[in-house]
């Protein structure tokens, strides 16, 4: 009977536990073979309680929750591990004690669920001789390779939901409100969020802003008889000859936490056009709770198409959403090329032609 592991990495994502679900299922309905899950990503297979059986009954009824009961870790990167030595904290490579573990586990495969960094160790290990699967996720939606991540469209419902309740209250104060969301590289969910629920400025990664277009934007509303306005900002989003904005610095492994943007360009729009500004920060909001119906339909055929592939050994191959359907692509190709707004995408397009201002 085949065995294959199953870890969460990175932070989670609305969906995490269909996906967990549905390759138990498949795995026992389908395939006649076993899934164990390992706790706190890759972290698990070097701790004494790391493994944790699952079955169709354990797995029972956890598609419509939040989360990942198998635990996720940011940090958890086998290759740089932080351990004490001699009364000091020094980063380690104990990727070849996982690799070991894998083989003494006898695992014929690890389905790796996680983002960009999570699926490159997964690639890392494979290097090594383990075999791999991997599941796209993140509400960023910035994994190459597919045109979908689960979790994107949870983060977003919630993201809208936020404008339009600022919408209501911006009206009756005639104030411009600004809602910081999350997309440290790609400006997916302010972009898709601002289009739905009718924001006058978005401002994301991919587009580098100038302070005074902003302002000049505001300026032009107001003088419209416009006596309120709506600003999404990615946390990514940095000014023309800028940097991003950190809340906290980066250590040795992890990277520098992004915050503060929005409420940099709050003061600024009330200063250059006397207007009054409010900043909300959604935070983790958009990566908690129940998942929508998508993401729990792309999640769990994602799981059942992760487990196809383990079970068949077509192994170093992502599971991918393109057109409507769920195929898969090599797991190297989907990490080259990492997803970005497309600027001369139709979404971009419709933003500009209804007049919402990106800031360049
Ligand atoms: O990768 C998704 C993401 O939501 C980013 O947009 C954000 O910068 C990051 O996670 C924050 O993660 P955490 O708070 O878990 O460090």
């Amino acid at each position: 009977m085949k065995k294959f592991g199953i870890l969460t990495g990175g932070g989670d994502a609305p969906g995490l536990n269909a996906v967990i679900r549905a390759a138990v299922l498949a795995a026992e309905h389908q395939y006649g073979c076993e899934v164990v899950g390992i706790r706190s990503g890759f972290d698990g297979l070097l701790l004494p309680n790391g493994l944790v059986p699952l079955t169709p009954a354990s797995v029972q009824d956890i598609h419509s929750k939040g989360g990942t009961i198998l635990g996720a870790a940011n940090r958890g990167n086998p290759f740089a591990r932080l351990v004490e030595r001699d009364g000091q904290q020094v980063v380690e490579d104990a990727s070849g004690e996982v690799v070991t573990r894998i083989a003494e586990l006898g695992l014929d495969a690890l389905i790796v669920v996680g983002g960009d960094g999570t699926l490159a160790i997964a690639r890392d290990l494979m290097q090594k001789g383990v075999n791999v699967v991997g599941v796209p996720k993140t509400i960023d939606n910035d994994v190459g390779g597919t045109e979908m991540t689960f979790g994107f469209d949870t983060a977003l419902n919630i993201a809208v939901e936020a404008i339009d309740r600022l919408h209501t209250t911006a009206e009756s104060h005639q104030r411009v409100m600004l809602l910081e969301v999350m997309g440290r590289d790609a400006g997916f969910i302010a972009l898709h969020a601002g289009l739905s629920a009718g924001a006058d400025i978005i401002l994301i990664p991919e587009v580098p802003f100038s302070y005074s277009l902003i302002a000049e934007e505001i300026r032009s509303r107001l003088a419209g008889g416009y006596l309120d306005g709506l600003v999404v900002v990615s946390e990514g989003a940095r000014p023309l000859d800028g940097e991003q904005v950190f809340s906290r610095a980066g250590d040795l492994l992890a990277l520098p936490r992004l915050g503060g943007i929005a409420q940099q360009v709050a003061a600024w729009l009330e200063q250059e056009c006397q207007v009054e500004t409010r900043t909300t920060v959604l935070g983790h909001i958009q990566r908690g709770g129940t998942p929508t119906a998508f993401d729990r339909w792309l999640a769990t055929r994602y799981g059942a198409a992760a487990l196809r592939l383990a079970a068949t050994g077509q192994y170093g191959r992502m599971v991918s959403y393109q057109q409507g359907r769920v195929t898969d692509v090599p797991l190297e190709e989907a990490l080259g090329h990492p997803k970005r707004v497309d600027l001369q995408g139709d979404a971009v397009r419709a933003a500009r032609d209804i007049g919402i201002c990106l800031g360049d």
